[in-house]
């Protein structure tokens, strides 16, 4: 395949080379200004290859001088392209001083050096990941040139106040014109994309931290005078994550101090620069009145995940970027086993399973459809996806079920002790978790190479006579693109056996000692099919499968509703009870999308599990409030083609009401009962029993008109954003008189809170409405939306794309066009963003074929546009080829 116009040409795994010339020590000095920034660098080059000439990164970037080893060199001993800086002459061992000017105010890419805010009170702050260190200077930018570096900041004091850069701070002073310096020197040597710098007015708040191996830390959260009051949150779960990590993982901190900085201008969630973290505001401040449960929970995990990665990630760097995996889906693993410890396993399990669903299995079933390590890219940037990160992490997790905790644990040690330094392979973990517990994991590699969702069949048979359980395991995955023919994969099923009063029975395989039977195993299927026999089973029992979502497989089992419903009400594995109802609603939604009447008795079936789940008050809350939710139209589509979207919201909406309707006194009662909360609270206990009471509400909301004054009332009275948002979005939903009163309320309210205002934005654009679209359309305009923010961007047009099936991909096209239009403008701005938002097209192939030909015409108009950034090209080209 070749790339459209304006892609960059393809790079792949198989070409990887170690690089020719190495640098030892960075020595850097930036004098800092908004419109022009000097930065002047002074690299120790080692040439490890006599042939190669020296060839830098530089991109951005106005070259003002050049010497080697102290002499200027003319313009004629060197080239400078749009992205490269070549010396043909150069022998190395040498010393290459550059002087470069950037201009950070106007850089709206948000990669390398920019601003953030505005030109008189914004800060100055630095994105590298993964290739923007060539924006700030000419560099081997690639992530195995490990160097240490020395690095020295000049500005204004009064306009640039706090001045900080990674690794311990080594001197500070004045420059006698107003100015001052500060020197900071990072003893750990790191690739580049892990530079970071920031300088301005930041206020910050400050904890000291004993690491256990005696090390003073001292933790510094920096914010800008609006926002510090909200990072006392962020800080106790920064100490959180700290102790977590020495004791689940062993691991402590490196150097004198942590700082982590918020910004509302960046293009992701976070970025775990070495002891200078940069986090989006969304993932940093959080308090009752400005952000929810769930953004406080979000905050816990991205301030884990962050920090986590000093040792995943930045002591044990990844060789290259098709290695992305190698510390992304470790860290979103050690992320989620955090809050899993901290808060509820449970909940975390459900929501990552749903998100996987939605935002994975979508991705694996089109165009855009990679590898967990993909082998070729041409943009780098489009690749920090849900399979990297998502399915990375459930990679990393099935490794952790076959292998046990303790075994997990010796094979992480190793991996760190072997690699620490050095930038690492998915080989040398696969290798380092093998060789700790004596056993060849090679076959894993599979996993890593192998785009597409596995689809796993299972089928019991009871045999009275032999009294055995005869289980059947088949996979297949379909093929992808680029990859016609799939291998089988180890896929690890954890499995319980229940009899009929719910009791787990031992689990034997024919052939084992007697006195070995637990009563949960795990069966390894590490072929197309196998069939495992269990003994001593005197009735037919029912299969609890896949337990705790033990492989990140489409499961297809033959067990009958009863049985499910039965899993649903007594499943031991909270996430199996929720897993079971799910497999009940998708038996109901089936038939609802085939035009027939759900079947009553199936319907009745689940309606009770959700019901005793509601009634049971030693049913974890959050549990019962997953179960009220049903799965998103994205996940419900799941493996359907020529898809109607309406037709899915139709028979979903079908679903989602009848239950509402069924459970509605229970619901009643139990919202009743969850009457009496600290509103203000926010450890999980609270935040569980929150989550119930507004899941109960929204369903009492979708059964009947006459519930709105509960919506009112709560709208009236909430003391935190989670109660005040839940009100809101159910008045909406019902469409009350009210609804429209309510929002100007919230926006009048929330004015001049921008994180508040894209949960506003979220909300309008998430309606499953067609109407949405004018409805974002008019938001557009809105003073509190701004093109160049990328948050505003995805609460506003990137929700209705991406979380808006209804509305997006209303028959008229009006959807397509609208989110088309902002990628074309956003692509101008923040090509990065736009690219993302572009995905949303990606499915077109499973849509009817009226959508279908009017997403393909979007796409073809979009990709007909001149001057395409290389992001948005390559999602285009990717998701039009075969065409
Ligand atoms: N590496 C960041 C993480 O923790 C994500 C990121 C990638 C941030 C690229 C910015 C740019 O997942
Ligand atoms: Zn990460």
């Amino acid at each position: 395949m070749s790339e459209p116009a304006g892609a960059k040409p393809t790079r792949f795994l198989r070409d990887y080379r170690a690089p020719a010339w190495r640098i030892d020590d960075v020595e850097l000095v930036f004098d800092l200004d908004a419109a022009a920034t000097i930065v002047q660098a002074r690299l120790s080059l080692r040439q490890d290859d006599a042939a190669a000439p020296l060839e830098l990164d530089a991109e951005a970037l106005e070259l003002l001088e050049l010497r080697i080893d102290g002499r200027v060199l003319g313009a004629d001993e060197f080239s400078l392209a749009a992205d490269r800086l070549v010396v043909p002459g150069a022998r190395g061992p040498l010393v290459l001083e550059s002087r470069v000017r950037i201009a950070p105010e106007r850089n709206t890419a948000l990669q390398g050096l920019y601003l953030s805010g505005t030109r008189e009170q914004g800060f100055l702050l630095t994105q590298c990941e993964a290739e923007g260190f060539r924006r700030i200077t000419p560099f081997l930018d690639r992530s195995d040139v490990l160097a240490r570096y020395r690095v020295t900041l000049r500005a204004d004091r009064a306009r640039y106040p706090v001045l900080l850069a990674n690794g311990n701070a080594d001197g500070a002073g004045e420059l006698g014109d107003g100015r001052h310096w500060a020197r900071f020197v990072d003893p750990h040597p790191k690739p580049s994309y892990l530079f970071a710098l920031v300088a301005g007015r930041l206020e910050s708040i400050e904890r000291t931290f004993v690491t256990a191996e005696g090390r003073r830390v001292r933790l510094v959260i920096h914010a800008e005078a609006d926002a510090i009051g909200r990072c006392g949150w962020a800080m106790q779960c920064l100490e959180q994550a700290m102790r977590w990590d020495e004791e689940r993982f062993g691991r402590c901190y490196d150097l004198d101090a942590f700082h982590v900085v918020a910004t509302h201008d960046f293009t992701m969630g976070a970025m775990e620069n070495k002891g200078l973290n940069i986090f989006n505001a969304k993932y940093l401040l959080a308090d009752p009145a400005s952000a929810t449960d769930d953004d406080h929970r979000h905050v816990l995990a991205v301030v884990g995940h962050e920090y986590f990665h000093n040792w995943s990630g930045n002591r044990v760097t990844c060789r290259d970027w098709f290695q992305l995996c190698l510390k992304e889906g470790l860290t979103v693993y050690r992320e989620q086993e955090f809050e899993s410890d901290l808060a509820s396993r449970t909940l975390r399990r459900i929501e990552d399973v749903r998100l996987l669903w939605r935002a994975q299995f979508s991705e694996d079933a089109g165009p855009l459809a990679h590898p967990v390590r993909p082998d070729r890219y041409s943009e780098i940037n489009n690749f920090y996806t849900a399979t990297v990160y998502e399915k990375g992490a459930e990679i990393v997790r099935m490794l952790g079920v076959v292998l046990g905790r303790d075994g997990f644990r010796r094979g992480l040690d190793l991996y760190f002790a072997r690699h620490d330094g050095h930038a690492a392979t998915i080989e040398d973990f696969l290798a380092a978790l093998g060789d700790a517990n004596g056993v060849d994991l090679s076959p894993w590699l599979a996993w890593y190479e192998q785009a597409g969702t596995p689809e796993l069949r299972a089928s019991g048979r009871h045999d009275a006579r032999r009294r055995c359980y005869e289980l059947t395991l088949e996979q297949h995955t379909a093929p992808t693109p680029g990859q016609p023919h799939k291998r089988a994969l180890p896929i690890p099923v954890a499995i319980a056996l229940f009899d009929a009063a719910g009791r787990a029975l031992p689990l034997r395989l024919d052939g084992e000692d007697a006195d070995t039977a637990a009563h949960e195993r795990v069966l390894l299927l590490d072929r197309d099919a196998a069939t495992f026999r269990f003994a001593d089973i005197d009735e037919a029992p029912t299969p609890s499968l896949l337990r705790g979502f033990s492989a990140p497989v489409r499961l297809v089992q033959d067990t009958p509703p009863p049985a499910l419903a039965a899993l649903a009400r007594h499943d031991s594995d909270g996430f199996n009870r929720w897993f079971a109802g799910d497999a009940l609603v998708r038996r109901l939604f089936a038939q609802a999308l085939a035009g027939s009447e759900p079947d009553a008795a199936l319907f009745a079936a689940w309606t009770a599990c959700v019901g005793s789940a509601l009634d049971d008050p030693g049913v974890d809350p959050a549990l019962a409030a997953e179960m009220l939710t049903i799965a998103d139209a994205t996940s419900l589509a799941d493996g359907l083609a020529d898809i109607d979207p309406e037709a899915v919201h139709q028979a979903r909406a079908r679903i989602e009401t009848g239950l509402a309707v069924a459970l509605a006194s229970k619901l009643v009662r139990r919202h009743a009962a969850l009457g009496d909360l600290d509103d203000l609270a926010v450890d999980p206990a609270t935040q569980a029993r929150r989550r119930l009471r507004n899941a109960c509400l929204a369903a009492l909301c979708r059964a009947d008109a006459a519930h709105a004054p509960l919506a009112r009332a709560q709208y009236a009275r909430a003391r935190n954003l989670t109660d005040r948002l839940a009100a809101l979005g159910a008045l909406l939903g019902m469409r009350d008189t009210e609804a429209d009163a309510a929002l100007a309320d919230f926006a009048e309210r929330h004015a001049g809170d921008a994180l508040v205002l894209d949960k506003w934005f979220s909300l309008q654009a998430t309606e499953a409405d067609p109407r949405a679209c004018e409805r974002v359309a008019a938001l557009l305009v809105h003073p509190a939306f701004r093109w160049s923010n990328p948050n505003n961007v995805y609460a506003l047009p990137g929700a209705f794309a991406l979380r808006n099936p209804r509305a997006f991909h209303r028959v008229d096209g009006d959807g397509y066009r609208l989110v088309a239009d902002a990628i074309l403008r956003l692509d101008a701005l923040t090509p990065q963003v736009a690219a993302r938002l572009a995905t949303a097209f990606g499915a077109w192939r499973r849509y009817e074929p009226l959508r279908r030909a009017l997403m393909r015409r979007e796409l073809e108009r979009m990709l007909g546009r001149e001057r395409l950034s290389p992001d948005l090209a390559d999602i285009l080209g990717r998701s039009l080829a075969g065409t």
